[in-house]
């Protein structure tokens, strides 16, 4: 019987399928009030990690002695120094407030707001240890003096470990979409920074995660990165087929055999396309005739905004790969354009998740059901229209 909601948002609980191996990986480490260890969850957009980020916190939550706090970086109202400092804060503090174990009578939210006269005298009766009194007292003067931004960075970051010192506890942070750092000014000295007061602490454990590789491969990723195996990297890929049929359980309560593998190979087990289908068709009908729905429906929209950031180089190679050129040699005589000039446009296209390189020198798209659409609107088409046409090609 189908019991889960088509949801095009990160999802926890009944509606979070699969995923068993990294969950438990997760799991067992963050659960481990001896463990000191973090991880890096890394993969292509859409691909659930946001959802095995929230989906682990809610398995951690019920245990005691782990404080686990989820902070975006997408959620913060600008990207300085000030709001990442503020934000950690923020985060970590209320996560210990709702884990009832920082009696202050006012939320942390408030707090920032209150003049710093109101806070010392709240912080001066509020009945917690005083070094923690001490520590929350610091952050106000860090913000009010609004000096030494990268120490007011750092003393954001180590708050958990004096919590969870004082509580003993221990202190997850997650820091999702963690890539959008390195926008903050200084944003490489600043992971530095937090790499260097991390290999301090031992009652913290950070996780990470982003899906954008050239930033993760600065920060965490390779081995000139700052926090080269200090985290363990988690590559997140899409659905297994069992994955999809364990989806399609849940979601819809039935397929067939040759269905679910038309849908697999259709979707290449995207979490984020499974979601988007159903809630475009509810999955009603064979899987060809659903995929067409969703496609007339919803796929100019979705795809067209994509498709339309390529230049018309690169649209060309991408409709002449649809149509069945799979050599670098054939493309080129398709666009009859020299080989080279074709070439220098594959890198970014490779980068970007568009083509993925088979053999050497054959390529294919990376995303079937945009190549679907793709062979759907511009069948036959040799030229392609330019940026400002498209719009208008594609209308008629
Ligand atoms: N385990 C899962 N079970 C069911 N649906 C999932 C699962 N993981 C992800 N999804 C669906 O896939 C889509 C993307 O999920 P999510 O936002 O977690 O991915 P993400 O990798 O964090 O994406 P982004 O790169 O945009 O941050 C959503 O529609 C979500 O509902
Ligand atoms: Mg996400």
């Amino acid at each position: 019987m189908a019991t889960a909601e088509f949801s095009l948002t990160p999802v926890s609980g009944k509606s979070f399928i699969g995923r068993e191996t990294v969950l438990k990986e997760l799991m067992n480490e963050l659960s481990n009030i001896k463990s000191h260890i973090g991880f890096c969850l890394y993969g292509k957009r859409r691909m659930g990690k946001t959802s095995i980020l929230l989906e682990t916190k809610s398995g951690l939550d019920k245990q005691k002695d782990i404080v686990i706090s989820y902070i975006s970086f997408y959620d913060m109202p600008e990207l300085s120094q000030g709001t990442v400092a503020e934000t950690l804060v923020s985060g970590i503090i209320e996560a210990y407030q709702q884990k009832g174990l920082l009696p202050l009578e006012i939320s942390i939210k408030e707090l920032f707001k209150a003049p710093l006269g109101v806070i010392l005298n709240l912080l001066k009766n509020a009945k917690i240890e005083a070094k923690i009194a001490e520590q929350i007292k610091l952050t106000f003067e860090y913000k009010d003096e609004r000096k030494d931004l990268h120490e007011y960075i750092r003393h954001a970051f180590g708050i958990g470990e004096t919590l969870a010192e004082a509580t003993n506890t221990k202190c997850v942070i997650i820091l999702d979409e963690f890539p959008e750092i390195i926008k903050v000014e200084n944003g490489l000295q600043l992971v530095k920074m937090l790499r260097a007061q991390y290999e301090q602490q031992r009652r913290t454990a950070l996780v990470i995660s982003g899906s954008i590789r050239k930033t993760l491969d600065a920060v965490a990723l390779s081995d000139s990165s700052p926090f080269y195996k200090q985290l363990v990297p988690k590559h997140i890929v899409s659905f297994t087929k069992v994955e999809v049929a364990e989806f399609l359980r849940a979601y819809i309560g039935r397929i067939s055999k040759e269905e679910l593998g038309r849908l697999y190979e259709l979707t290449g087990g995207s979490p984020f396309y499974l979601q988007f289908i159903g809630r475009a068709t509810k999955y009603e009908g064979t899987v060809n005739e659903v995929v067409d729905k969703f496609i007339s429906q919803e796929g100019d929209l979705f795809f067209k905004e994509d498709f339309d950031k390529l230049s018309s180089k690169e649209r060309s190679i991408v409709i002449a790969l649809c149509e069945g050129k799979r050599s670098l040699t054939d493309i080129a005589h398709e666009l009859d354009e020299p080989a080279t000039t074709v070439g220098s446009y594959l890198p970014s296209l490779i980068e970007t998740d568009v083509l993925q390189k088979e053999s050497r020198g054959t390529y294919y798209l990376a995303d079937n059901l945009l190549a679907y659409w793709l062979k759907k609107r511009f069948k036959g088409q040799r030229t392609v229209p330019q940026n400002n046409q498209t719009a208008t090609f594609l209308a008629s």
